[in-house]
């Protein structure tokens, strides 16, 4: 579609789902893909650290090398970096939505408070990265730490993050509270410490209040069927 010639610029909501490993982001990404669907979005399912080939190879080594806080952190702004330019901005740049297990806030919850690094420093890759680039809604899964372990212990062996203890996933719990009191604008905090249909519903209000979303679909909707065929 053009206005007076020129091509629209079209741009697609950003959406991310964060919380502590167990909190039940994964339990939940699928279906919320399924209901914005519905609504005429063109979603991009996508997670991090990965999405990409070569930020899933960096994620295989995250996820299983030791390796200091410092490397960690450049470990994972590397993958999104290439994240961010292979996938996200494309796939946002033609109007889809994106829809993120995990994004940035992971970086400073994990690093800056499970690992105590530097939150200058994250800023500042946090800067280098994504040029301005934020999400537009953020769904933080808030559980307790020791809720989160017992979920996480009945459904799968632990990763090397995940062997962590309860006193730091206190800690990232903490951090993932200070990037939201930050952002109170993106963040919807969604109390999983509930069953599982009262969080999909506490979900789906986030995203309906979300006004970004909104738009989005209003726009999809007066340009019509996208060209682009929708990802797998
Ligand atoms: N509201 C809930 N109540 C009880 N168990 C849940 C709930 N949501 C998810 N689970 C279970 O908790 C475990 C971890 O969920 P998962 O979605 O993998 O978390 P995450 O992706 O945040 O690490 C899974 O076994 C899942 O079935
Ligand atoms: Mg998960």
């Amino acid at each position: 579609m053009t206005t007076q010639g020129r091509p629209e610029i079209r741009s697609g909501c950003f959406i991310t789902v964060e919380g502590i490993d167990g909190a039940g982001k994964s339990s939940h990404v699928d279906a919320l893909a399924a209901w914005l669907r519905e609504q005429g979005h063109d979603v991009v399912l996508t997670r991090e650290p990965g999405g990409t080939p070569l930020a899933e190879s960096l994620r295989a080594l995250f996820l299983e090398r030791e390796m200091d806080a410092l490397t960690e952190a450049l470990l994972v702004f590397a993958a999104r970096r290439d994240h961010l330019c292979r996938l996200i901005e494309p796939a946002l740049a033609r109007g889809a939505t994106v829809l993120c297990d995990r994004f940035t806030d992971a970086t400073f919850a994990y690093q800056g408070g499970g690992r105590g690094f530097d939150l200058d420093v994250l800023g500042m890759l946090e800067g280098w990265v994504q040029q301005g680039r934020q999400p537009d809604l953020t769904l933080w899964f808030d559980l307790p730490a020791d809720e989160a372990a017992r979920r996480r212990a009945a459904a799968r062996p632990a990763d090397r993050l995940e062997r962590e203890t309860l006193a730091f996933f206190d800690r990232v719990r903490q951090g993932y509270a200070r990037r939201c009191v930050g952002a109170p604008g993106r963040f919807a905090r969604i109390d999983a410490n509930q069953p599982r249909e009262r969080v999909w519903t506490a979900v789906r209000q986030a995203v309906a209040n979300c006004a970004a979303i909104a738009s989005a679909v209003d726009a999809a909707r007066a340009a019509g069927p996208s060209p682009v065929p929708p990802q797998a």
